[in-house]
């Protein structure tokens, strides 16, 4: 250990921290707990996808329709956020296909800034916080697992809730979700190239979540 007055970093908790991912990596187990440590707020920005893919199918639209799901998220009510139903399947497959549309894009992005941007700090966790939403994040980490790890856990948390699922099905759903999600021209889901890579495949949450620590106090360390 470097002696005091040398060299020695200091850490100091990041008021930023952008966390992306793709599905069931395990990226907003790791956001809240990070939130809860660091007492910044946390936001789901899937959750803003997922709202505005159920706001289009439950006024008849397609989610692939761009006049469509634009006109749902400029009128996003933020109280919709909290509803269970976007925890479901079919809010997933919708928010990813809403997801490519970059006018949905455009009309997310301040609400996600100004969360970022409140005094007390924040964690937001999605596909394009450490490139898009947030490039100036104080820390960020782009946490991943292997395909097999993430259709596991997927289907786990589909089955405490009661929902059908299927692990062939769920490894096939996942991968072309990523494909959509990482091959899209807007925003695609990206590791920033000073973004910190955790893979979760063999790590229980307590270790993940020690793991990201470590690199973000790491990286935030300031002389
Ligand atoms: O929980 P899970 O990882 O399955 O998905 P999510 O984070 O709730 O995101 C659902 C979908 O929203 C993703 O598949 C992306 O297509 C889209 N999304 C995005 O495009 N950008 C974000 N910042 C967050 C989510």
């Amino acid at each position: 250990m470097p002696a005091p007055g040398t060299n020695a970093p200091r850490t100091i908790a990041p008021r930023t921290i952008a966390i992306d991912g793709p599905a069931a990596s395990g990226k907003g187990t790791l956001a809240r707990r990070l939130a809860d440590h660091y007492g910044l707020a946390y936001l789901d920005t899937g959750s803003l996808y997922r709202a505005v893919g159920m706001a289009v199918l439950a006024g008849g639209g397609d989610p692939a329709d761009p006049v469509a799901a634009e006109q749902a998220a400029r009128t996003l009510d933020p109280a919709s956020l909290g509803d269970p139903l976007l925890k479901s399947a079919a809010a997933g497959e919708a928010a990813s296909k809403v997801a490519v549309h970059p006018g949905v894009r455009a009309a997310l992005l301040d609400f996600q800034r100004r969360v970022a941007a409140s005094p007390q700090g924040a964690v937001l966790d999605g596909r394009d916080i450490g490139t898009v939403v947030l490039p100036e994040a104080e820390a960020k980490l782009f946490v991943t697992a292997s395909l097999e790890a993430r259709a596991a856990r997927r289907v786990a948390e589909l089955l405490a809730r009661g929902e059908a699922a299927d692990a062939e099905a769920m490894t096939r759903a996942l991968a072309e979700r990523d494909a959509r999600d990482a091959g899209r021209d807007a925003a695609p889901m990206a590791r920033a190239p000073d973004a910190a890579l955790l893979d979760t495949s063999n790590l229980s949450i307590d270790e993940a979540f020690a793991a990201a620590k470590m690199l973000i106090e790491s990286r935030t360390a300031r002389p």
